[in-house]
């Protein structure tokens, strides 16, 4: 049984039609990406998947458990995990405190507002697995400095462990490389690699950058104005024609 099953999602916004009919599966630890030119409604089916918009059809089932109409908080408690699009860091706090900040948040504890008002200390614990994850992500050595020192590409990645502090069983990533370089994408790139290798955690990624979906995902939809028009291991899809013009902008 897949971990994410999306089945027939429809999703219009006066007159356009901006997901059609789309299903897609994430098997668990899989790793998959979803490309297709701008406009091609891929926010729109995160969104969908999220909770974030409604969708008009179709159904999404994750671990088994149906949550089309799930709030979205309770999609995040069943596993599903984002980043967003423009990052969401406080400037002046430390990379350690975002993330665990969001570690309070997944308790539901609280204690989230007495952080910010400094009236409560985490416990080893939290600390312990905020450590953690940000070793996994090769960011231990700025886990004292606040956020906004960090390059757009580290700070990236404390997105990521802002999300990874939630345990999700998939996680949604839309863009990550958006605004970064090449030697940034590159180590984007393998960072995520090394937290599925680590943590088993499914992946499905939205990204214009080829290279990136290349060498992360091992099968890929391929969506245009809302409708699939590709879907199969990455190496394939990336090579047919229809990909080609869609996608890339060749003319085939
Ligand atoms: N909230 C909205 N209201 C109206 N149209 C929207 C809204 N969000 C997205 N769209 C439209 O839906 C289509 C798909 O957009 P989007 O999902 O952002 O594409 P992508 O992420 O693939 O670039 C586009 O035509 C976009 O203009
Ligand atoms: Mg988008």
């Amino acid at each position: 049984m897949a971990l994410l099953d999306a089945n027939g999602i429809t999703k219009r916004f006066s007159g356009i039609v901006a997901v059609d009919d789309l299903s897609l599966s994430v098997a668990n630890g899989e790793a998959v990406g979803l490309i297709g030119p701008n406009g091609a409604g891929k926010t729109t089916f995160f969104n969908c998947l999220l909770g974030i918009e409604r969708c008009d059809s179709g159904t999404v089932t994750l671990d088994g458990q149906e949550i089309t109409r799930l709030a979205t908080y309770r999609r995040a408690r069943l596993g599903l995990g984002r980043t967003f699009q423009r990052m969401e860091l406080f400037a002046g706090m430390t990379v350690r405190d975002h993330l665990l900040v969001a570690e309070r948040s997944r308790l539901g504890t609280g204690r989230l507002w007495k952080d910010l008002l400094n009236r409560s200390s985490p416990s080893a614990e939290e600390r312990s697995r905020a450590d953690h994850t940000l070793d996994l992500l090769g960011l231990a050595d700025v886990a004292e400095s606040p956020v906004e020192a960090l390059s757009l590409g580290r700070g990236r990645l404390v997105e990521v462990g802002r999300a990874l502090m939630a345990e999700p069983k998939l996680l949604l990533l839309d863009e990550p490389s958006s605004g970064l370089d090449a030697g940034e994408t590159n180590a984007l790139a393998e960072t995520l690699r090394d937290v599925q290798a680590a943590r088993g955690t499914a992946v499905l990624l939205v990204e214009h950058d080829v290279d990136f979906v290349r060498s992360f995902a091992s099968r890929c939809y391929v969506l245009d104005f809302g409708s699939l028009i590709a879907e199969g291991p990455t190496a394939t899809v990336l090579a047919e024609d229809a990909v080609r013009k869609a996608y890339l902008g060749e003319t085939v």
